[in-house]
């Protein structure tokens, strides 16, 4: 059955308390924000809530501050971002306060002061280790702020947290946001009505991080383009040698396993077929173009695809109907190992018909350095909750939100 969405709530007047993921990458001094999109996607939400005149409560987490307040990752520097923002979008200023706690008698306090129209940003949630533990008793005084809960936070839906699960406990009714409305429609159609032809790219350093999603995808994926550190422990797995290149030893029985699989399946299991190789693990490193199936010159380290597996994997994308990608190609951070990555994001971007998903902190960095992000159909805010998505795991921040009853 689906879930109830903020569409289906009447909002006027009500205390609507939304959980946010305004875990945005802030300067050391904890002052400035890096990186605002995940505050820019919830706006679609902020200006519903808002424009239904709602009483707008924001609750978020940022970093990992163990328990304890930090004033380094304090959300204070998110409030005067979101009063631009917001003002800038609905085309009039909005009140945007800040409580410094999340609970307590100040917090309630300007709960009770805010207006309809108004937003109150609270201090992170983290700052109490109640929060991560999904205590009953926090979650509940978290509750005790709002008439109406608000999940928009699809980048923590996978932490069964006070925050995202304990409070549904609570109140009366859970909804959900349009951002996560939105990463649960894309995500979902991929993995069950996915147009044909439907590819994963999978890249990243290792494949104890992506197995779970390659064995959930090799029932749905006409293919796999593997890519990467962890496509070195496939490699390995056929064996071939791979000198000094990335390997996970205790994991070529499961690589083995994952291509036999994709092979009974009649599933694509693309690997690199060439290799940029560098004598060291640095920007600077003497390089050499490697093909073939021999073994790799003993001490040199493959840090991205070459550039035949790049004609490989670019013609599957240009035929694919639906790309879901995660993870880079190669250590794209540096120039000299980044063309795979960005000529993998290129062809995404190049193939107007598929319906494309990036997710994965990397990948996201990736389409955004290879200026295509304008291209992608979806880019997930969610790094580690779109993978446990892929894998195929129920998240405990969509499970807990109230059933639509009509
Ligand atoms: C993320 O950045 O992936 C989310 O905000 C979750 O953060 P966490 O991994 O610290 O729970």
């Amino acid at each position: 059955m689906a879930k109830l969405s903020i569409r289906d709530v009447s909002l006027e007047h009500k205390h609507v308390l939304i959980r946010v993921d305004f875990n945005v990458p802030l300067s050391e001094d904890g002052t400035q924000i890096m990186d605002d999109t995940r505050i820019r996607e919830t706006l679609p939400t902020l200006e519903y809530a808002l424009r239904h005149r709602a009483k707008v409560i924001l609750a978020s987490h940022l970093g990992r501050p163990k328990g304890k307040p930090n004033p380094q990752m304090s959300l204070r520097p998110v409030v005067d971002r979101l009063r631009q923002l917001l003002g800038h979008s609905l085309g009039q200023s909005v009140n945007v306060g800040f409580s410094p706690d999340c609970v307590g008698d100040t917090a309630k306090e300007m709960v009770r002061m805010l207006e309809s129209g108004q937003v109150l940003l609270l201090e992170n949630l983290r700052f109490h280790a109640e929060e991560e533990k999904n205590d009953p008793a926090f979650a509940k005084q978290l509750a005790k702020l709002c008439d109406i809960y608000v999940n928009d936070a699809f980048g923590s839906a996978h932490r069964a947290h006070a925050s995202t699960e304990g409070i549904t406990h609570f109140v009366a009714q859970s909804a959900a946001g349009l951002l996560m409305e939105k990463e649960l429609n894309y995500l979902g159609k991929a993995l069950t009505g996915p147009e044909k032809p439907f590819i994963a790219i999978l890249g990243g350093a290792k494949v104890s991080d992506k197995i779970e999603v390659i064995q959930n995808l090799l029932d749905k994926v006409d293919a796999l383009l593997i890519g990467g550190g962890m496509a070195y422990t496939f490699l390995k797995a056929k064996g071939q040698d791979v000198g000094k290149s990335l390997l996970e030893a205790d994991k070529l029985d499961v690589a083995r396993q994952a291509m036999e699989s994709a092979t009974k399946r009649g599933v694509r299991f693309l690997l690199p077929v060439d290799h940029i190789l560098a004598d060291k693990f640095a920007a600077d490193a003497h390089t050499q173009i490697f093909s073939g199936d021999q073994s790799f010159p003993a001490d040199w380290m493959a840090l991205d695809i070459g550039p035949a597996t790049i004609d490989l994997f670019v013609d599957e994308i240009s035929r694919a109907r639906t790309i879901v990608w995660n993870g880079p190609m190669g250590v794209f951070e540096m120039p000299a190992f980044a063309l795979g990555t960005m000529q993998v994001a290129q062809a995404v971007a190049d193939n107007p018909s598929a319906t494309s998903i990036v997710g994965g902190g990397d990948s996201v960095a990736a389409v955004h350095k290879a200026g295509v992000a304008d291209k992608i159909t979806h880019i997930s805010t969610g790094g580690g909750a779109s993978l446990e998505f892929l894998e195929g795991k129920k998240l405990p921040g969509v499970e807990a939100l109230s059933e639509k009853t009509a």
